[in-house]
């Protein structure tokens, strides 16, 4: 089967300013048929390291009323002449009719493909947790990676799973002739086991596409390259040092300490790889998405090494009272004159705290929770667990020491 896709390019006549049209063919059977096509797609969408090490019992220890989801999923091919004009690319052609999925965040998928145009690779994951004891949960994840194949080709991958989520009504004590139920709160392992469960059903959603598009093109697996990127330890190490270990979760006798009614983190983890030249173009690029202070260590780092890590002390909001914070990371390591990598994350997350009711001798009172030490302590493990699960969870091909010591299983 030969896979051909005709499109329009516009080149300029640089003398006479004279715009000539032409088309150009992708071969898409010899881009198939390239190692690194089946490398970035392993590097970047095999989960299976991160499935082999996951708390599968997370589902046993939530009480799910309901969960409902969507998904998308797709890999394609640009030319790098169709990067040039990326305004100019249809979408739809690339994506497919999304009639039904009016969530797809074209626009940005189309600034991603711009990103790519800088880059040698380049990976953009989100991890959205909302939850509202009234309401429903949310956890969106979605990944989009990207990397060039034969200096001509740019292969592109996303995934998307978007799920609604309801626990089970807490019952309480009976009043009147009627039981009152109310919602549930959260205590901070609840999360935990929550976004676990929903990345494992991530993984196991990206590792059956994955699995499909190998078999309908008839991808070999036998010479796919482990560091398609050919990364050295040297990068594998820093990375290990700024990004830490995969952590396990809260004790409960720690957790519980607090209850939480509203909760919500939007994890962004953004990978980039480029040419030391190129990289502070990259870096202006994505400049919107990063405070001065981060933006300004990946900018002036003279050093083969720059990192940064920050939690901005909260604010709170007595109207509504929600504590919100802001949590960035940065990183560059340059390895002169072959590449650079440039990492970070971000968040504005936010919660409030649950408010109990006690029967006292003078009637039902409020209970209201503090923000002391040790709940500042909890929400920043929280915090840490979840930061160093998104890019592990995404990236795992850049930690690749820490799969070894994660699959160390005694019992085996
Ligand atoms: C890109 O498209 C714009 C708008 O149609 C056009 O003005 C511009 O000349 C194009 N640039 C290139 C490099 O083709
Ligand atoms: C979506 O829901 C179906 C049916 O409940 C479930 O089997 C599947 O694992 C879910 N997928 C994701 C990605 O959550
Ligand atoms: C994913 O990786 C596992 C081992 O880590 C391997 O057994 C499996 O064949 C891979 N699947 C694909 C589609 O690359
Ligand atoms: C990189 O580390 C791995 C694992 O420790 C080792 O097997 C390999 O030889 C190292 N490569 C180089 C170039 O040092
Ligand atoms: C942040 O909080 C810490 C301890 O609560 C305090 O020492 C520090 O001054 C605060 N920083 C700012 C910028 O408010």
């Amino acid at each position: 089967m030969i896979h051909r896709m005709l499109f329009w390019c516009l080149s300029l006549g640089t003398f006479f300013y004279i715009q000539t049209v032409c088309s150009k063919k992708i071969n898409f059977e010899k881009v198939y048929k390239s190692v690194m096509y089946a490398s970035f797609l392993k590097a970047e969408f095999n989960y299976s390291s991160f499935l082999k090490r996951a708390d599968h019992t997370a589902e046993r220890y939530v009480p799910f009323q309901d969960t409902s989801n969507d998904t998308f999923f797709k890999v394609g091919i640009l030319h790098k002449s169709q990067l040039e004009n990326y305004t100019k690319i249809r979408m739809e052609d690339q994506l497919g009719s999304l009639k039904n999925k009016p969530w797809m965040p074209v626009n940005e998928i189309r600034e991603e493909f711009a990103n790519c145009a800088l880059l040698k690779f380049g990976s953009f994951s989100e991890h959205d947790f909302k939850y509202d004891k009234g309401m429903y949960g949310w956890m969106n994840i979605m990944k989009f990676s990207c990397a060039f194949v034969d200096d001509q080709f740019l292969v592109f991958a996303m995934a998307f799973t978007r799920t609604r989520f309801r626990l089970k009504q807490v019952i309480l004590k009976r009043q009147n002739a009627h039981w009152a139920t109310s919602g549930r709160s959260l205590i901070t392992r609840d999360v935990q086991k929550i976004t676990e469960v929903f990345t494992i059903r991530f993984a196991l959603f990206v590792n059956e596409k994955i699995e499909d598009e190998f078999r309908k093109h008839q991808i070999s697996l036998k010479s796919v390259d482990e560091n398609p990127m050919l990364l050295k330890n040297e990068t594998f190490e820093e990375l290990a040092v700024a990004y830490g270990r995969l952590r396990k979760h809260i004790k409960l006798s720690d957790s519980r300490g607090h209850t939480f009614s509203t909760l919500a983190f939007g994890i962004k983890s953004r990978i980039m790889m480029t040419s030391p030249s190129n990289a502070p173009q990259a870096i202006e690029a994505v400049s919107d998405e990063l405070s001065d202070a981060p933006l300004k260590v990946l900018d002036t780092c003279h050093k083969d090494i720059c990192t940064y890590d920050h939690m901005k002390n909260g604010t709170f909001n007595a109207k509504t009272e929600t504590h919100t914070y802001a949590k960035e990371n940065a990183f560059i390591h340059t390895v002169h004159p072959r590449y650079s990598v440039i990492a970070y994350q971000k968040s504005k997350p936010y919660f409030t705290f649950e408010t109990m009711k006690r029967k006292t001798a003078t009637g039902i009172i409020d209970i209201k929770q503090n923000l002391d030490t040790k709940a500042k302590n909890l929400w920043s493990s929280l915090l840490d667990q979840q930061f160093t699960l998104a890019i592990h969870v995404h990236n795992q091909e850049l930690f690749p020491f820490d799969k070894f010591f994660m699959t160390l299983d005694p019992r085996n």
